[in-house]
Order: structure tokens, then sequence, then C-alpha cells
């Protein structure tokens, strides 16, 4: 191995197209697109992701390598997601990384989307000291496409605790948004919105799920019909409202999440936790993790903010450690829409 490791992450799983330079485990750059076509559909619609992805790749990867000061020449390897994702998105990253890797006879190295979100803890800056996480910890990683609490013991030896039946958490937070007629992505709305209301104004009710699994979308259909009859009495009932809707939907599910992981922690004995994740960023669930630090219930690690939502450095770095240990992927490696860990 060269002494200089200079790792180019493509993102392409979903609805944002990002590149990402990490040097040695460093970054350099992280350049994110996102698309602003989906907005008004309330979801990701999967033909127009892979259509803007195709006319955002080019100068995404090149204001990638602009930024971070380095030459196309000087790339030891390309990371790319294989999956899990939309497949006409995760095409187009996986076309073009293994484009580029023939023709400047790189290696290529093939990464799993979920993996990467965890990984993103192990990301380091040229000007800043953090800290990243000890094996073994437990990562709850919440998206639009997932929810998932993981055993990481190692960095690519992951255990799947428990994960949601049917509606992600990210995905939750879409709908109430679209059902008070907010664009997508919907979460930040909610967030935002919550701030400034009661939370225990409205009662959600919370699944009985078994073990460590998940499920939103009693929550969503609940709220549904909270809305359609508040509406029926009163047709200015969402503006009215709004805000304490918001602060007690997010409430019941930032609830759910946090006695799933309170009873991770007491099973696996395990009491290191990592958000990841789009809706890692969401102050509510922010708040009640830290609220675990404050009580010395768990040592609590948040991603950065850039970090938070999908994005190419996080693909660059599990690419970079898969590079260390020697792996390359195989240039027919088709992308996985479904790809487990
Ligand atoms: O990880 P991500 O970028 O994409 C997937 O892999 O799905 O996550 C996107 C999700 C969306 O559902 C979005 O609404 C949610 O993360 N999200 C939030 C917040 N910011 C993004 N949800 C709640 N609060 C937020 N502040
Ligand atoms: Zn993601």
């Amino acid at each position: 191995m060269s002494a200089r490791e200079i790792v180019l992450g493509i993102e392409s799983s979903c609805d944002d197209t990002s590149a990402a330079i990490i040097v040695d485990g460093v970054q350099h750059s992280n350049v994110i697109a996102r698309q602003k076509v989906h907005e008004r559909y309330g979801g990701v619609v999967p033909e127009l992701a892979s259509r803007a992805h195709q006319s955002n790749i080019l100068p995404v990867v090149h204001q990638a390598i602009k930024e971070a000061g380095v030459l196309v020449s000087e790339l030891s390897a390309i990371g790319y997601t294989r999956g899990p994702g939309l497949m006409g998105s995760l095409l187009v990253g996986s076309m073009f990384a293994k484009g580029l890797a023939i023709a400047r006879d790189i290696s290529l190295i093939e990464v799993n989307h979920m993996q990467a979100h965890i990984i993103a803890h192990f990301i380091r800056y040229p000007d800043r000291d953090l800290v990243a996480p000890q094996f073994p910890f437990i990562a709850l990683t919440v998206s639009g496409g997932h929810t998932q609490l993981v055993l990481v013991k190692d960095f690519f030896e992951m255990k799947i605790l428990g994960q949601t039946k049917d509606d992600a958490a990210g995905e939750a937070f879409d709908k109430v948004a679209k059902t008070m007629g907010f664009a997508y992505p919907g979460g930040p709305v909610i967030d935002r919105l919550a701030k400034k209301g009661d939370p225990d104004r409205f009662h959600f009710p919370k699944a009985k799920m078994q073990g460590l699994d998940f499920s939103f979308s009693g929550l969503k259909t609940s709220f549904l019909y909270t809305v359609r009859d508040g509406v029926k009495e009163n047709p200015k009932f969402i503006e009215a409202n709004k805000n304490d809707l918001a602060a007690s939907v997010q409430k019941a599910i930032v609830d759910a999440l946090m006695a799933k992981l309170k009873r991770a922690i007491r099973e696996t004995g395990v009491n290191r936790i990592a958000l990841a994740g789009g809706v890692s960023a969401n102050n509510g669930l922010r708040n009640a993790v830290e609220e675990l630090q404050h009580t010395n219930q768990a040592q609590v690690f948040l991603p950065q903010f850039e970090h938070t939502t999908d994005n190419g450095a996080m693909i660059a770095m599990t690419a970079y450690l898969k590079l260390r240990q020697g792996f390359q992927s195989n240039l027919n490696a088709a992308p996985k829409a479904n790809l487990s860990f």
C-alpha cells in the first residue's frame, strides 16, 4: 500500500447525489447535491431520482476532487454504494464508479450503505479532534428507508438486533408531514415546528412489538385519523394545531425509539451508543439520547451534522477501511436494492 491512500466515495442510493474524498481516513471534501424535484410529491419518486443522479453525478464528483485539491490521477480507490437503495439510483453511482475505476486502473470497492452510516462516526477532519466510539457499541440507524438497532463489534462485524417491520422512522416523519400538507422531506419541518409545540397535547399509541423490533405504521394511521376528525370539525385545524401535532408525533416516534434503545442496552450490557442516519439530526431524539449521557446510563456519540443524511464521505471512509484490509470488489458485482450486512 502506498503512503497516502486517496479514496473517492460515491453515494447515489436514494435522492442525494454525493461524492467525497478521504485521504488516509481524513475528510478533504464532501459534496452533496440534494434533489429538490421530490418536494411536491411528499416522498422520493424513483424515476425522477435516477434521472437527477444522471445530471448531478459528474459535476458533484468533479467538485469533490477539486475541493480536496487532489488529482484524478492520484486516486488509490473508488468506493460506491452497492445497496441497499433504489435500483435506478444505485445503477447511476455504480456504473460511474466502475467506469472511472477501469479507466484509471484502480481498486473498486463496494460499500453497504447501512454499514457506512455507522462508520461515518470514524471519519476524521484535518482541523478538528473528534472522539470515535470504542467497540463494542450499539448503533441506532434511523433514516428514511431504515430503522435498525445494530450491535457493532468491529468495523465489519455488525449484527442487527432489531429493525422496523413496516415504515422507517424517517418515513413516519415524512408521511405525517405530508398529511399536514408539508413538502418532502418532512422530518426537518416537524422538528422545527415541534420546538414551539406541546408534546402532551395529542396522544398517538406506541406499537407493541416483540423484542427489539419497531413498527410505525399504526402511529401514522392514528395521526391521519386525528387530523381527519379535527378538520371535519374545524377546517383550519391543521394550521391552528400544527406545532402541537408536530411536537406530539415527534414525542411518540422518539419514545418508541428510546424504549427499544434502552432495552438493547439492558439486554446486551453494552452502554456505548451511536446515532446514525437522517433522523439522527432530529432535536427531540438528540435531546433524549443526551439525557442518557447526563444520567450516566450511556456514553453517547452523535454524528457530525453533514454525516447524518446520505453523504459520500461515509462511503469513502468505509471503502478506505476495506482497502486497508485488502478488500477488492469484483467489477461484475451488480447493485442490490435489498443488500444486507
Ligand atoms: O439517511 P437519509 O438521508 O436517507 C436515507 O437513507 O433514507 O435520511 C433521510 C430521512 C428523511 O426521512 C428525513 O425526513 C429524515 O431523514 N430527517 C429528519 C430530520 N432531518 C432529516 N427527521 C426528523 N428530524 C430531522 N431533523
Ligand atoms: Zn441513508
